[in-house]
């Protein structure tokens, strides 16, 4: 890529576009923001923001003019009608594409999973068979997940869930962004695909207790049954849904996610800290 290359991130609102565009924008690079609401967008000032929506694939043709690389989010559960479509698009007009995918694909490859993972496989195959240049970012589970304790957490000092024994190894947006940078705008990673994790694992035990240290008070984990959790967190989602979280979790209690060094290897700089997640993020909670 040259300096002055124009790149598409998508999902530019979001946590992980987000930090994409702010650190893209250090480099020299134009960079334009994809967004179904550009007139209700605050983005940094040098963005170019553009309309468009991923779930149909001839609202992006002004957006992907001229663009030389694109930064794909696609969120999940809409991809597999619209994401054949949407590839064949970016392919008609760009050469390189790095895909926000996630770690289960590296454990399991499998485009015929169900749920997230089946879905992130699918839309790499269709990526992989589209000519383009490709990197795909496998990142573990992000840190932010946890915000969605912070109802809880501001209410109170205790943390009602369930498999406090899970180990993750939960990863910074911060540090996907610096590796969808590089990857962007550095040769040299065009058909590889990155396993990205935090620096160290934690039990979801630990995670409240970080975020506790980090708004200065302390936060207990209450172990709540995986049945009661059901009732009480989950009420009206689909039991086929439910079903998957409490797996997933339960999954950890008996397999910690592995760590990586990928981040460090790739930006030379190693991967933040949960704890440091929490305090950059310690306003959230309180
Ligand atoms: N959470 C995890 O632990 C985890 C782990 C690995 C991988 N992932 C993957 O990360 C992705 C989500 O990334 P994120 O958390 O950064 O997203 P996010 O913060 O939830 O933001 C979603 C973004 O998607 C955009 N968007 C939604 N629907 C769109 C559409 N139809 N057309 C165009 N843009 C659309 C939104 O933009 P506008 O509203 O501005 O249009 C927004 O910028 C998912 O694919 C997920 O599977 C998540």
């Amino acid at each position: 890529m040259t300096k002055n290359s124009t790149i598409l991130v998508t999902g530019a609102t979001g946590k992980i576009g987000g930090q994409v565009v702010v650190q893209l924008l250090g480099t020299g690079a134009v960079v334009r923001a994809l967004t179904r609401k550009p007139d209700a967008t605050a983005l940094p000032d040098g963005v170019e923001v553009v309309g468009g929506d991923l779930s149909d694939a001839d609202t992006l043709d002004t957006a992907l003019e001229g663009v030389d690389a694109v930064f794909l989010v696609f969120p999940t559960l809409q991809a597999d009608d619209a994401a054949p479509a949407v590839i064949a698009k970016i392919t008609e007009h760009v050469g390189r594409i790095v895909y926000l995918s996630a770690a289960g694909v590296a454990e399991n490859p499998n485009e015929n999973a169900g749920g997230i993972i089946g879905s992130h496989a699918r839309v790499e195959r269709l990526i992989e068979q589209s000519g383009m240049e490709w990197t795909f970012l496998r990142p573990s589970g992000f840190a932010a997940n946890t915000l969605m304790w912070a109802d809880q957490i501001r209410a109170g000092n205790v943390l009602r869930w369930f498999y406090g024994a899970a180990t993750r190894t939960l990863i910074h947006e911060h540090d996907i962004g610096a590796v969808a940078v590089r990857t962007l705008t550095e040769e040299g990673h065009g058909g590889k695909w990155y396993h990205l994790t935090g620096p160290s694992q934690l039990t979801q035990g630990e995670q409240a207790h970080a975020i506790g240290e980090a708004i200065g008070r302390p936060v207990r984990f209450e172990e709540l049954a995986p049945e009661i959790a059901r009732q009480e967190l989950f009420g009206g989602m689909p039991a086929t849904l439910v079903d998957s979280i409490l797996k997933g979790q339960a999954e950890m209690v008996r397999h910690p996610e592995p760590v990586t060094s990928t981040v460090k290897d790739l930006t030379g700089a190693r991967a933040r800290t949960f704890q440091q997640w929490a305090a950059d993020h310690a306003s959230d909670f309180r």
